[in-house]
Formats: C-alpha cells, structure tokens, sequence
C-alpha cells in the first residue's frame, strides 16, 4: 500500500519540504506521498492523534510546534532532548519517537564547504537554531567555538551546557577577524534592510559567513559579508540536508542532496555558495 508522510506547521503553505521529499521518493523507486498540513497549537493533539489513526509513517513537525509535541511523543532521542525540540518524528511499529535533525544538518552543510574541524567559529544567536548547531559542531569535532548574543546572559548558558565559549557582542565585534567561520543563527536578516545582528566591520576578508534563512537566499548578513570579501553558505543546505537526515532515518536511503540543492536553490532564484 501506498505510504504517507507529512509535515505539520502554521503557517505550512510556503513549505518546501513537500517538493523535496516527494522528489527523493520517485528518484529512489519508494511508493510514497508527502502532504503538508495546517494545524493551529491548540488542535495540535487531535491532529497528532489523527495522523496516527490514518496511518502516517512518518512526519516533520515545523513551527511552532517543535516543543508542544514531545509530550505526546512515546519519547526522544538525544538530539531531539539537548534541543528540546523536535523536527523529526519516526514510527516505530505502534511508537513515534522524536528526533532532531536542524543541528546535524546545518553541519552537513557546513561540511560541503570543506571547513576543517580546527576553525575558529563564532555562532551569532542563543536561541533554539544556536543550540542545535551547537551541540551538533561539538559532535563533529569543531573543537574552538565562541557564542556571541544580543543578550549576553543566554549566551553565556549556552556555552556552559555546550561546552563552548562565550564573548559579549561588543568584544565580539572587535575580534571579528581572530575567526574563520561565522556563523548567523537569530531571525534577523528575514527581512530586506534590517539592522544586522553584529556589525561586520572588522570581518576578514576569506572567512566563510554562514546564514541558516534560506528564504531570502542572500539574507542582509550574507550580502555585507560577500561586499568584505568573504566566502558565503546561505540556508539552503540546511534545509536539503535537515531533510535528508529525516528521510534516512524514515526509509533507510540516503537521498541525493547535490541535485536538491540545486532545485531548491533555482526555486528561490538565486546561488548557494559563493567561493
Ligand atoms: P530560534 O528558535 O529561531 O533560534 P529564539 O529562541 O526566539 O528563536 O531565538 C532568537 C535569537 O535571535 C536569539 O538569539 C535572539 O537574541 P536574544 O536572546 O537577545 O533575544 C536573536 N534575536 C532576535 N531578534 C534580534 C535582533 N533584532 N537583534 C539581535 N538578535 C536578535
């Protein structure tokens, strides 16, 4: 019989994860579909308990439900609990256990640029995004990594449970240029013209500047960066490879992820790194 997967958000009309995971299922021979679903927070239980009814088998959980879900989960794994967050929900016979995929797929990412372990990165932001990436660089090996937020309070928390480092904004932006990759997780930079999280003054010209919005592609952060002369990764990559880590773990097959950044960056009409 034919298999169903879903992601679940609100807003969810302007998602592409339809587009993606059905295209990896007719490229890897898998009779499956991939339909995204509106829910609003407070029909968040009933549409979990409709997707099990019907038979999901599997799904993608997106804003703002990435907390209010593990409760009704049958349990999480570790990068779904160091998050606390979900994107990833996997059925398991009658359980669905949660999993987080954002950080490891941001690092993927981050991979593709060959960027050796042993830089010197800065992550801009403390937020949820920060903290998948966070824990997910400490699991690849990037040993040297400093956490830098508006407020310095929940940046300095994140390093302690990350075992990173933290610097004040100010200091931060004095030492831009010690770091070879920076890193810009907050929501600022969605929209056009919006003050930049950090002033990128001192940036050096060659350090790669990385933005997990992909949607714009070149997000105000990226533009300045690439006006300094630095290398560029917007958050298509992110996106593909979030996605492809979900679609591994629900059917066993590694999706091709080159040509769907290529699609997805085409999509939305602009390019993916600059190097
Ligand atoms: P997410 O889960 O998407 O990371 P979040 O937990 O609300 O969202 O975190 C948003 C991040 O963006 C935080 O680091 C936030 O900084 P504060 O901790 O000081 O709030 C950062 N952020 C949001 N708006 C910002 C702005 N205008 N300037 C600088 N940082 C901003």
């Amino acid at each position: 019989m034919k298999k169903w997967y879903a992601v679940i958000g609100d807003p969810i009309s302007h998602s592409l994860s339809p587009l993606m995971h059905d295209t990896w299922f007719k490229e890897n021979g898998i009779d499956a579909t991939f339909i995204p679903i509106h829910v609003e927070p407070s029909n968040l239980k009933q549409a979990f308990e409709s997707l099990q009814t019907l038979g999901v088998s599997g799904f993608n959980v997106t804003l703002p439900h990435k907390q209010a879900i593990i409760p009704l989960l049958d349990g999480v794994d570790d990068t779904a609990s160091m998050m606390d967050a979900v994107n990833t929900v996997v059925r398991g016979g009658k359980l669905y256990k949660g999993s987080n995929t954002d950080g490891d797929g941001f690092v993927e990412s981050l991979l593709t640029t060959e960027s050796s372990p042993d830089s010197k990165v800065l992550l801009i932001g403390a937020g949820g995004a920060a903290r998948g990436i966070s824990f997910a660089l400490k699991r690849r090996g990037f040993g040297d990594v400093t956490i830098t937020n508006r407020t310095h309070r929940r940046a300095e928390e994140l390093a302690d449970e990350s075992g990173s480092k933290s610097m004040v904004k100010a200091e931060a932006e004095k030492k831009l240029g010690d770091f070879d990759i920076i890193i810009q997780t907050t929501s600022v930079g969605l929209a056009e013209n919006e003050a930049l999280p950090i002033s990128l003054q001192n940036i050096r010209a060659g350090t790669l500047a990385a933005d997990i919005v992909y949607n714009p592609i070149k997000t105000p952060f990226l533009k300045v960066a690439e006006e300094k002369g630095c290398k560029t990764l917007n958050g298509v990559g992110m996106f593909v490879y979030q996605g492809a880590i979900a679609f591994e773990k629900w059917t066993g097959l590694k999706p091709d992820t080159d040509n769907m950044i290529q699609m997805i960056t085409e999509k939305l009409g602009g390019t993916y790194v600059n190097r």
